[in-house]
C-alpha cells in the first residue's frame, strides 16, 4: 500500500507536480494506493479560516484527477471524515514525547517560519503524531513525499517500533519514504522552496499567459548580463526547472554547456522552459476546467475513496486497541 496526503490550503502547484503527484502518478500502475486530503492536519495551522480549508477539499481532489490520477486505481480519501485517524492519534501521543516533536527537524523550520513564537498550537506540535496516524492506519509501506517530510517518517517509524514493543508483536508496519532524486523544486523567484504563501509557486491551473509572466520573470544568474558571458547553471532556476521537467535531458546537457561556455542568452532557455512548461500545463488546464463543471462527481469520488478508507483505517484500529489491551466493551474477547 502506498499513502500520501496534501493539505488543502490551496491549488497545488508546480512543486507538488515535482515532488510528489508524478511519482504518484507511476505508482497507481503498480500499487495499491490511497491520497488522503489533510484537511484536519490543514486546521492545525489554520484554526481561524476552516472556511479555507473547506473550500478547497474538492479542489485538491479536482487537482488529482486533473493530472491523471484515476479513482478506479487511486482511494482519495477525506482526512476528517475518518474517525479512526483520531483516535490513533490520541493513542499514540502516549508514545512520543514532546521534546521529540520539538526536535523535529521540520516542525521547527515550520514553527520559524509561521512565526508561531512560544504560542505555537498544541495541534501543530502534534500533527506528526497525526500524520504517524494517516500513514499506520493504511499500512503503507510507501510514503511518496518531498524531502521535507523524511522526518516525519523517521518519526512514524519510531512510534511504530515503541508500539509494536508495547504490544509485543508486530500489530504495525515500518513505511519508507520515497523522495524524488532531484529534491524540493525552489520557488521561481530563488527562494528555497514554491510555496503558495511565499507568492513564488506556478499552479497546475496557470493560465498561458500566467506561466509566460512566471517564466519571464525567474531568477537565473545575476552574474550573466550579456549573452556572450559564461553563465553560471548551478543555483539557475530556469535551468532547474528544465532538469525537473523537460523530457529531452540531452538537449537541456547542450544547453547547460552552452550556457556556461557563453553566448546563450537567459531568453533562449526561458523560451525552452515556456514551452515545455506549456505542454505540461496544457491538458492538465483543460481537463481541470471539464471536470470543474461536475462537481457531484467529484463529491462521488471521495465519497466513494472515503468509505473504503474507513473500513481499513478501523480495521487498524481494532487492532491497536486489542495490541494496547484496551478493555473492549462490545466484543466478546475483553
Ligand atoms: N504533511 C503533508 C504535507 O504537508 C500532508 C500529509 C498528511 C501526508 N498526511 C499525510 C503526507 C500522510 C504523507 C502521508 O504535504
Amino acid at each position: 500500500m502506498v499513502l500520501t496526503g496534501d493539505r488543502p490550503t490551496g491549488a497545488l502547484h508546480l512543486g507538488h507536480y515535482a515532488g510528489s503527484l508524478k511519482s504518484r502518478l507511476a505508482l497507481q500502475d503498480t500499487h495499491d494506493q490511497t491520497l488522503l486530503v489533510a484537511d484536519t492536519q490543514a486546521l492545525t495551522d489554520n484554526a481561524d479560516d476552516p472556511d479555507k480549508v473547506r473550500r478547497n477539499v474538492l479542489e485538491v481532489v479536482l487537482d488529482y484527477l486533473a493530472v491523471g490520477i484515476d479513482p478506479t486505481r487511486t482511494t482519495i480519501a477525506l482526512q476528517s471524515a475518518l474517525p479512526a485517524l483520531a483516535e490513533l492519534t490520541l493513542l499514540y501521543m502516549n508514545f512520543v514525547t514532546v521534546a521529540r516533536l520539538e526536535r523535529n527537524p521540520t516542525i521547527k523550520e515550520e514553527i520559524q517560519a509561521r512565526g508561531f513564537g512560544r504560542d505555537i498550537p498544541a495541534g501543530f506540535l502534534c500533527y506528526p503524531v497525526s500524520q504517524a496516524a494517516d500513514i499506520t492506519a493504511f499500512r503503507a509501506g510507501v510514503v511518496p513525499v518531498g524531502e521535507d517530510q523524511a522526518p516525519l517518517i523517521e518519526q512514524t517509524n519510531e512510534i511504530v517500533r515503541r508500539i509494536n514493543r508495547q504490544a509485543g508483536r508486530p500489530v504495525l508496519t515500518e513505511a519508507q519514504a520515497l523522495i524524488p532524486t532531484m529534491g524540493r523544486l525552489p520557488g521561481a523567484d530563488g527562494k528555497s522552496k514554491m510555496s503558495k504563501s511565499q507568492g513564488n509557486a506556478i499552479p497546475l491551473s496557470a493560465s498561458p499567459e500566467q506561466i509566460q509572466a512566471a517564466v519571464r520573470g525567474m531568477y537565473t544568474d545575476p552574474g550573466h548580463l550579456r549573452a556572450a558571458d559564461p553563465g553560471r547553471v548551478e543555483g539557475n532556476v530556469v535551468f532547474t526547472y528544465l532538469d525537473a521537467f523537460d523530457e529531452d535531458h540531452t538537449e537541456v546537457e547542450r544547453l547547460k554547456a552552452a550556457y556556461r561556455a557563453g553566448g546563450l542568452g537567459d531568453m533562449v532557455v526561458k523560451r525552452r522552459l515556456d514551452e515545455t512548461l506549456q505542454a505540461l500545463l496544457a491538458p492538465i488546464r483543460e481537463r481541470r476546467a471539464q471536470l470543474a463543471r461536475h462537481p457531484d462527481y467529484l463529491l462521488e469520488v471521495l465519497r466513494q475513496g472515503t468509505e473504503r478508507a474507513r473500513a481499513v483505517t478501523q480495521l487498524t484500529l481494532d487492532e491497536v486497541r486489542a495490541g494496547l489491551g484496551l478493555f473492549s466493551l462490545f466484543s466478546a474477547s475483553r
